[in-house]
């Protein structure tokens, strides 16, 4: 997208919004705005500030905002926790971050229709847990489900460790309500099983990264709970052998909730963080696999059956979870590593890469040459069961600054060739955002290049939503 002068939010803009939103949800000035500045993608490349932050409390507010916005023309940057890892929720060009923040309720759990209805600023944890207090179950959520919002979950379609089996977010989204860049509420969907009215514009807007409108309420789709989990824990000699294993399992028509992969680096460097010792730590990879259902004796026997096929393709050791306290350590390590990446080695680039599921086992010599040949130390892990894997590339403390920047470019690019060469693509999860929009047009066809441009020329003709994201 072409870049846009935008107008400063003055005083007398600030005054307005402080109209609409109420004096106390306008924030200015560096020591309250500063937090809203970044998300979790690497603090020291990927920050702006913002002019002003604003807090509404409904859609009409929410509407009255972006409505100003458009008038004046001030870029708008909608945001939920910040947990994102692309740069989506960061105001590049100033002007307006609307925080979604104080519109967090659960408006309705609607049992008969199988769905719930929530405010985008909800905390994705405590809509999965108030449903799941009445035995039902949101399967659309991420790994970081404890800070993440439910409206950056559809702004990103996130996926997270349970979309072998469940998919990722946009599944579990029947209707949402989106203020669009002209400021008007439309309702998108709801709570019918089945819509074909028309252009399917709900899919147009989840995963659409904030750009095409704002999220302020979804109608969430529910399935029972599951009433049975298992998990084994297997360790490999090699990152190779383990995810060797991971297309002979799915191939077998066997379904885990997941199928994690970490390898050695990332399980001590999490363990390291979290203070935690685990006794096989320095095992050269391990797979976590979880299956859940309703039926335990079938979830005990799928369980054996995939375990005795990890052993015949070179498994090392086996363990089955016998205890909850335990799995649950594990994956907190799983849950942990980016976190603990991001401490110890804050100069990297959390890499997100997708590929045919066959394809995977390709991906993790090619990613040990592509280390070798930069120089920068490639860890992975992530969830090998949909062939999405995290490569964090990480700055070695030895190498300079300015042969870092030209070595993590030219083995980002390196990284997305081979990536495209295998049937995948450069974002399963987190997004293009910021970071990756660079290289978008070498991943994808120029005509889809360009359609997707003429939508948002179509939806935000003045380029206030949400600009700089997705398209360079
Ligand atoms: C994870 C985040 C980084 O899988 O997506 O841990
Ligand atoms: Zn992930």
């Amino acid at each position: 997208m072409a870049k846009t002068a935008y107008n400063p939010v003055t005083p007398e803009i600030v005054a307005e919004l402080q109209g609409i939103v109420g004096k106390g949800n306008v924030l200015t000035g560096a020591e309250k705005t500063e937090a809203y500045s970044r998300d979790e993608t690497e603090a020291a490349v990927y920050a702006y500030m913002p002019e002003a932050v604003v807090l509404p409390l409904n859609a009409r507010q929410v509407a009255a905002v972006v409505k100003l916005a458009n008038r004046a023309h001030i870029p708008v940057t909608p945001r939920g926790a910040g947990s994102g890892l692309s740069g989506g929720a960061i105001p590049e060009y100033g002007g307006i971050v609307l925080s979604l923040e104080k519109m967090n309720r659960l408006l309705e759990l609607d049992k008969a229709n199988m769905v719930a209805v929530a405010e985008a600023g909800i905390v994705t944890n405590e809509l999965a847990g108030a449903v799941e207090a009445e035995g039902l179950f949101f399967a659309g959520y991420p790994m970081s489900l404890q800070t993440c919002m439910l409206g950056g979950n559809i702004a990103e379609n996130a996926g997270g460790g349970k979309a072998v089996k469940y998919g990722v977010t946009g599944r579990y989204i029947a209707g949402i309500e989106v203020v669009t860049p002209q400021g008007d509420i439309i309702e998108l969907g709801g709570k019918l099983a089945k819509d074909v009215t028309g252009y399917d514009l709900k899919s147009v807007l989840i995963g659409s990264e904030g750009t095409l409108g704002i999220v302020t309420k979804a109608t969430v789709r529910l399935i029972g709970c599951p009433t049975a989990k298992s998990d084994l824990l297997v360790l490999f000699k090699t990152p190779k052998a383990a995810i060797d294993v991971v297309p002979v399992v799915l191939a077998k028509g066997l379904t885990p909730t997941s199928i994690e992969f970490m390898d050695q680096l990332s399980v001590i460097t999490s363990c390291k963080y979290l203070n935690e010792s685990l006794p096989y730590e320095r095992c050269g990879a391990m797979l976590l696999i979880e299956l859940d259902g309703m039926n335990a004796a079938q979830i005990e026997l799928d369980l054996i059956e995939i375990g005795k096929l990890c052993e015949a393709h070179g498994a090392q050791e086996v363990y089955v979870a016998e205890d909850r306290n335990n799995i649950e350590r594990i994956w907190n390590v799983r849950r942990n590593i980016a976190e603990a990446f991001k401490a110890f080695s804050p100069v990297q680039s959390l890499e997100d890469i997708v590929v045919p599921i066959s394809r995977i086992p390709e991906i993790i010599p090619k990613l040990e040459e592509l280390g070798k040949r930069y120089g920068v130390q490639i860890p992975c892990y992530g969830h090998a069961g949909d062939g999405n894997l995290h490569a964090t590339l990480v700055k070695d403390p030895a190498m300079s600054g300015e042969a870092w920047k030209r070595n993590e470019t030219e083995c980002l690019k390196e990284l997305y060739r081979i990536t495209g060469e295998l049937g995948g693509k450069i974002s399963g999860e987190h997004g293009i955002g910021i970071k990756r929009r660079g290289y978008l047009a070498d991943i994808i066809d120029p005509a889809e290049l360009g359609l997707m441009k003429a939508l948002k020329q179509a939806w935000d003709p003045n380029n206030i939503m949400n600009p700089g994201k997705i398209f360079v």
